[in-house]
């Protein structure tokens, strides 16, 4: 399957960092994060993927290009191991990239992938979020997707306060962490819905999401909102979403990005111990 991933957002959330760079660039320790996503997507054996990006990007091809006089330089110095890791980015899929010239949205971002996609389902990640789970999200999306043959969303609970940030889904329990969708919509004021499950930034699509995209108005914000194709998707079309169990990460947002660094910084070997210290002593200063 192939993947999509759209990262030609503004990030205006986390400005005045973003003014001239990607917020997919952000560092979460030692990585960027578009690169847990581009890798939770090869895990998920989608080795194909688009990144649709827009001005004030390029970092982002960089990024998983080669950077052949780093190699050399790396080699000279006998730093094999870095050298090791900047071969294995430079070889982790086969990207392509699209530009989506104005940030018209999240729709429209993924309306730019129609003709890399072709008729095949793909799937849809956000540059700008990390899930963290055993089994890769995307992947658990892919699993449903090839028993139902039908449109697969991740979604996660949060609270009433947080509902109308995001795109909420009503719908009847099915399986296992598994809905039937039967409504969906974009940032709702929480007294006008009766579910607090969120839409997180993983999908699985058939092609049919191109033609809702194109008769999509502009929606919440001006901008073509994803959550619209959507909802014209149910009238003719099963979806199901997909309860994620796992740890997700809103880069984008100040918060969750500090949040994304302790936690996984508290489970790397050789930060852990210094993490847990120094945190112990700034709260028995307190
Ligand atoms: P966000 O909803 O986080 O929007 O996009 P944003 O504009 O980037 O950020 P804020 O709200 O201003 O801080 C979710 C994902 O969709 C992409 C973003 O790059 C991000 O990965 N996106 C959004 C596009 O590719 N194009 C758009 O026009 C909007």
């Amino acid at each position: 399957m192939k993947a999509v991933i759209p990262a030609a957002g503004l990030g205006t959330r986390f400005l005045p960092y973003t003014k001239a760079q990607p917020k997919e660039m952000l560092p979460v320790l030692d990585k960027p994060a578009i690169q847990y996503v581009v890798e939770e997507a090869v895990e998920s054996g989608c080795r194909e993927i688009l990144i649709v990006t827009g001005r004030g990007k390029r970092a982002i091809e960089d990024h998983f290009d080669r950077n052949v006089e780093l190699e050399d330089y790396l080699r000279r110095q006998d730093k094999l191991k870095e050298l090791e890791q900047m071969l294995r980015v430079g070889n982790l899929a086969n990207i392509m990239y699209v530009r989506q010239k104005e940030p018209l949205g999240l729709g429209h971002a993924v309306s730019c992938a129609e003709q890399y996609v072709g008729k095949e389902p793909f799937a849809v990640l956000l540059g700008d979020d990390i899930c963290i789970d055993g089994d890769p999200c995307t992947k658990q999306l892919i699993n449903v997707f090839e028993k139902r043959n039908a449109t697969v969303l991740a979604v996660q609970e949060v609270p009433r306060n947080k509902i109308s940030s995001y795109g909420i889904v009503t719908g009847s329990k099915i399986g296992e962490n598994l809905y039937r969708v039967e409504d969906i919509i974009e940032k709702p004021s929480p007294d006008k819905v009766k579910s607090n499950l969120a839409t997180i930034g993983r999908y699985v699509f058939t092609t049919g999401i191109f033609e809702k995209l194109k008769t999509a108005k502009p929606g919440i914000g001006g901008e073509i909102q994803l959550t619209d194709a959507v909802r014209g998707l149910l009238k003719g079309e099963e979806v199901l979403a997909v309860h994620f169990k796992g740890r997700r990460y809103d880069i984008g947002d100040k918060l969750s990005w500090l949040i994304a660094n302790i936690e996984l910084a508290a489970e790397r070997p050789e930060l852990k111990e210094a993490l847990a210290a120094v945190l112990k002593d700034r709260t028995h200063r307190r």
